[in-house]
């Protein structure tokens, strides 16, 4: 059988037996409307008895929608659906609804299946229809799903060996390490997405440094891990940071990328206020395009542009506004750094870095007994992807001194 692409955008109409008396789509049809969009996504593929002729129905366990705009006759919305989750029996959709005019966000939604056959028993996903969803995204199939905190995190967990564990930064997701992940062999490499980012689940409420250093202690719990060397990129130095307050006895080394150790200054808050209702009114493409141009040289590639462009432009805006939170209120780390004598420290800055500059990340390095600062000429924000092999050979070499 061909394998068939996911036709992951449905448009439809919005119409007035579906508003209120204001003329609002009500929240209610909202519900039926994610429900067509799904159908009809299926008809244009597999057929809409991919479920029946495997004899199972896809049940709903949980849908939590969270409207940010109002829609109204007329109106056109375009539906995108994401598988987030593919468990054996389960699965979890992620819907986003856009006006097609003007590109508002309308509405985002979660909605966990359970698939059960006619006495309500669970079982198997059709492998059709997982297929079906996946053929779209098939190179972030290595995504294994670790609920810690109550929050289900996509994880990308790679070889055998001493754990290195990878922390992307703001806005974006594990994939920034990719040829990290994909070099560094001898080492048991673990990459999440940070709730709210990436595949992982997005609540609404809920984000800080604390949280996110939280989840991580929670993840190596899982993964059974005492030790490892901990990596933070940007916001993921931030919240390495304050794993060190906590679990510093937990860390066997540290790597710290365009990062900085100081807390935001009032502007720099009223800066991330300011981000996140844009966010909240523009969606993540706004977001997207405010901070490219920060995040990535100006000779960027573009395919690598338009793939840190998809990137941002899929991370919900829930999380998106809970790192902005967490960002602005994140506490001082200036006063850890020449605490830090005895851990072994490599400390890597893009050259020309504007986000946080190459001065800061060189005095931060210097602070810190002992470190090594690597500078990565050409690369801007986003060295991991920049420069891959600057940072990989940086890596493997700061990682073959802790054997
Ligand atoms: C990041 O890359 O994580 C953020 O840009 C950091 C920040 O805004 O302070």
């Amino acid at each position: 059988m061909p394998v068939v692409t996911a036709p992951s955008e449905i448009d439809l109409t919005v119409y007035p037996d579906e508003c209120d008396a204001f003329g609002h789509l009500n929240q209610a049809s909202f519900l039926s409307l994610f429900e067509r969009a799904r159908w009809e996504m299926l008809a244009r593929g597999p057929g809409m008895d991919v479920f029946t002729r495997h004899g199972t129905w896809p049940a709903v366990r949980k849908a939590a929608i969270n409207y940010h705009a109002a829609a109204f006759p007329g109106d056109v919305l375009r539906f995108h659906q994401a598988l987030t989750h593919h468990g054996r029996t389960s699965f979890t959709l992620r819907q986003t609804t856009r006006r097609v005019k003007d590109d508002a966000l309308i509405s985002t939604a979660e909605f966990v299946f359970v698939c059960v056959n006619r006495e309500g028993r669970p079982t198997p996903v059709p492998a059709e229809f997982g297929e079906f969803m996946g053929a779209g995204s098939a190179p972030r199939s290595d995504a294994r799903r670790i609920t810690v905190n109550g929050v289900s995190l996509a994880v990308d967990v790679r070889g055998e060996g001493p754990a290195v564990l990878f922390v992307h930064g703001y806005p974006l997701d594990r994939t920034i390490w990719t040829p990290q992940l994909e070099a560094l062999e001898g080492w048991r490499r673990i990459a999440p997405d940070l709730r709210g980012m990436g595949q992982s689940d997005a609540p609404d409420l809920g984000y800080s440094m604390a949280t996110y250093a939280s989840d991580l202690a929670a993840l190596l719990d899982t993964l059974g891990i005492e030790r490892t060397v901990l990596c933070g990129l940007s916001m993921g130095g931030y919240v390495v940071f304050e794993f060190l307050r906590r679990w510093r006895n937990r860390v066997s080394g540290l790597v710290l990328i365009a990062t900085r150790a100081e807390a935001d200054s009032p502007e720099a808050r009223r800066a991330r206020d300011a981000a996140a209702n844009e966010a909240r009114e523009g969606g993540a493409r706004v977001i997207a395009e405010a901070m490219l141009p920060k995040l990535l040289a100006p000779g960027a590639a573009g395919v690598l542009v338009e793939r840190v462009r998809s990137l941002i432009a899929a991370i919900p805006v829930p999380g998106i506004v809970g790192a902005l939170g967490a960002m602005r209120d994140r506490p001082d780390s200036t006063a850890l750094l020449p605490t830090l004598g005895g851990l072994p420290t490599l400390v890597i800055a893009g050259g020309d870095d504007q986000l946080i500059p190459v001065s800061q990340t060189t005095a931060m390095a210097a602070a810190i007994p002992g470190a090594r600062l690597v500078v990565a000429p050409g690369a801007a924000h986003l060295p991991t992807l920049e420069t891959p092999s600057i940072v990989t050979d940086a890596l493997r070499s700061f990682l073959g001194t802790l054997v």
